[in-house]
């Protein structure tokens, strides 16, 4: 009885798996499971069997059942799908459906840029805090307390308990701060070639300003370093960003932590300094620059007598829009779709 409920077994399996239709499907259900079906039909012997041969063709019967039950199942399903997929016109030829793919903001792209342009000649990429100590952002960088020069610095005050050395707690108004703490942080030690990029705030808001934007700044400090690796890495850099062809130039200018101090301006990537609609005069501000003045210097430990050094600070969303030549540096933060999927 055993090989009868075997056979059985095999005879159902290959008729469902043959089957087309899930009427026909229903039809093998009725003929082998039904109350009248052929597994019904042998178990009507099972009396006549001895208690353990019983016990055992019971266990086999049982299993038979669930993979018929099993197969007739997954035919059901097949043959289902197969049904409904027939009934739908399916067109080859169509071309494919692409998923959209979004991409990094517009400014991130920059930061990896900009990251990746000054690396590559030997800076170190860093961050420092964004809430920070007036020490950091002023004091330390040649502009004691009062120092008419703050007034330039449109500055966020935190509600905070002043520190009795490093004073009021500020939001860091630019990334300059940092020249301290990586002096500190290497120990007042040169080679230092720092590339600060971080978040900055100022109270201003018009087509160039917002009160949060980005910089990024750069410190190399060392023996012998002078203006003339100040200017290549500006003319470097310039040709980087912009496109070759594009140079860079410095005018005398004053800032407390800096002597001699420059704006840097990069020559107009639109007209290539003949002078257009866009830059009137051939060229674009875009920060500024220096050597780094000797109080500076010490204050982040370093011996002046032996070592000098130079910085720059400029904007991100300054550079991004010269070179985007966008109107109204707010766009940048609108997150408006039409325009960032542009990029
Ligand atoms: N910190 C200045 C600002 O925010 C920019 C700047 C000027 C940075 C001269 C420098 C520098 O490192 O040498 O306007």
């Amino acid at each position: 009885m055993r090989q009868q409920l075997l056979n059985t077994k095999n005879q159902a399996l290959a008729l469902i798996n043959e089957a087309s239709s899930p009427e026909e499907i229903e039809r093998l259900r009725i003929a082998f499971l039904g109350r009248k079906g052929k597994i019904n039909q042998l178990l009507k012997k099972l009396p006549d069997l001895s208690k353990t041969e019983k016990a055992k063709v019971g266990k086999l019967a049982n299993e038979v059942k669930q993979a018929i039950e099993n197969a007739l199942n997954n035919k059901l399903q097949v043959t289902s799908y197969k049904l409904q997929v027939a009934d739908e016109f399916f067109d080859t030829t169509l071309p494919g459906k692409k998923p959209e793919v979004g991409h990094l903001h517009l400014i991130t792209q920059a930061i990896e840029e900009i990251t990746d342009i000054f690396t590559k000649i030997g800076f170190i990429r860093v961050r420092y805090p964004e809430v920070d100590w007036d020490w950091y952002i002023f004091e330390a960088l040649n502009m004691p307390k009062d120092h008419p020069a703050r007034d330039e610095w449109e500055t966020f005050f935190v509600n905070e308990k002043p520190d009795p050395k490093k004073g009021k707690m500020v939001l860091s108004v630019h990334t300059s701060g940092g020249q301290i703490h990586e002096m500190h942080r290497l120990k007042g030690k040169p080679p230092i070639r720092m590339l600060n990029i971080a978040k900055c705030y100022r109270r201003q808001q018009d087509v160039t300003h917002t009160a949060m934007f980005h910089q990024f700044e750069g410190l190399v400090v060392g023996k012998g370093i002078n203006i003339t690796h100040l200017k290549g890495v500006l003319d470097h850099f310039a040709q980087m960003w912009f496109g070759k062809g594009v140079k860079s130039r410095i005018r005398p200018f004053n800032f407390c932590f800096t002597e001699p101090s420059f704006e840097v301006d990069f020559t107009c990537s639109n007209c290539m300094g003949r002078g257009c609609r866009f830059c009137k005069s051939g060229w674009h501000e875009v920060g500024g620059a220096g050597m780094v003045h000797p109080n500076v210097l010490k204050a982040g430990g370093v011996n002046t007598k032996k070592y000098t050094g130079f910085a720059f600070g400029w904007g991100v969303e300054r550079i991004l829009s010269l070179r985007l030549r966008l109107d109204d540096i707010r766009l940048l933060y609108e997150s408006n779709l039409q325009f960032l999927e542009q990029f």
